[in-house]
């Protein structure tokens, strides 16, 4: 039987205190930018936290030991388009040999429901960890999508990380694929009548590349 995901807040201080910067109105774009990765590298931290480790021997200039290096699989970074791509390079902090894979999807203004438009992939998927970041999980449809099109090519260890997740993503994104581990800065209260999440950070997107 495949594993159950979990769902974890991670409720660091450093993260909620700098999620509350990029929550402002009147946080600005280099600000915003900065701060998205700064968050993603301390989410890394703890996202990482399961990865599996081996015996080596090291040389050190005293003596011959016996320590642990990474073992098993490669992480892949796969940022949702366009705002998974603030998320990358905080990530790259901790994890600088991450290959990263691209989906671009963007969520249509009227239905609410994605539409995916691209999709480039390192190879042989089955054998990588990966990391589906996305600064918000609303409905949970482009999340979902995500999935949908990894698992289609291949790949089986999944990880979703995002900063600000609303109940109905959330519970709509383990209902599809309850194999997967989901994590979030923030779960907030729900989505308004536009698919916005309240309250939110409004469209992590456009805050990012100062766009409207
Ligand atoms: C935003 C966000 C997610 C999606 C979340 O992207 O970055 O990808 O909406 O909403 P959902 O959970 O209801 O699918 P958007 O479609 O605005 O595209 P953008 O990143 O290009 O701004
Ligand atoms: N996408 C965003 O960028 N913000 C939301 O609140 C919901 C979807």
């Amino acid at each position: 039987m495949a594993k159950l995901g979990k769902f974890k807040v991670l409720d660091h201080p450093l993260i909620q205190h700098k999620l509350s910067i990029i929550r402002d109105k009147n946080c600005g774009t280099r600000e915003f930018r900065e701060v998205v990765n700064e968050i993603a590298e301390l989410m890394a931290y703890e996202v990482s936290r399961d990865m599996p480790l081996e015996d080596c021997v090291i040389e050190t200039p005293i003596a011959k030991a016996k320590m642990k290096h990474l073992a098993g699989k490669k992480v892949v970074i796969v940022p949702i388009l366009r705002a998974g791509l603030g998320m990358v390079d905080g990530i790259l902090e901790l994890i600088p040999a991450a290959k990263v894979g691209h989906v671009g999807m963007y969520r249509d203004e009227k239905t609410l429901k994605p539409v995916e438009y691209f999709v480039k992939m390192p190879d042989n998927l089955a054998s990588r960890e990966i990391f589906i970041v996305d600064p918000m999980l609303a409905t949970g449809g482009s999340a979902i999508m995500a999935v949908d099109a990894l698992k289609k090519r291949g790949a089986v260890s999944i990880k979703f990380v995002c900063l600000v997740a609303a109940p109905e993503g959330v519970k709509a994104l383990r209902e599809k694929h309850p194999d997967i581990d989901i994590f979030a800065a923030a779960l907030d209260d729900h989505l308004n009548e536009n698919g916005y999440i309240v309250p939110g950070l409004g469209d992590a997107g456009d805050r990012l590349f100062g766009t409207k």
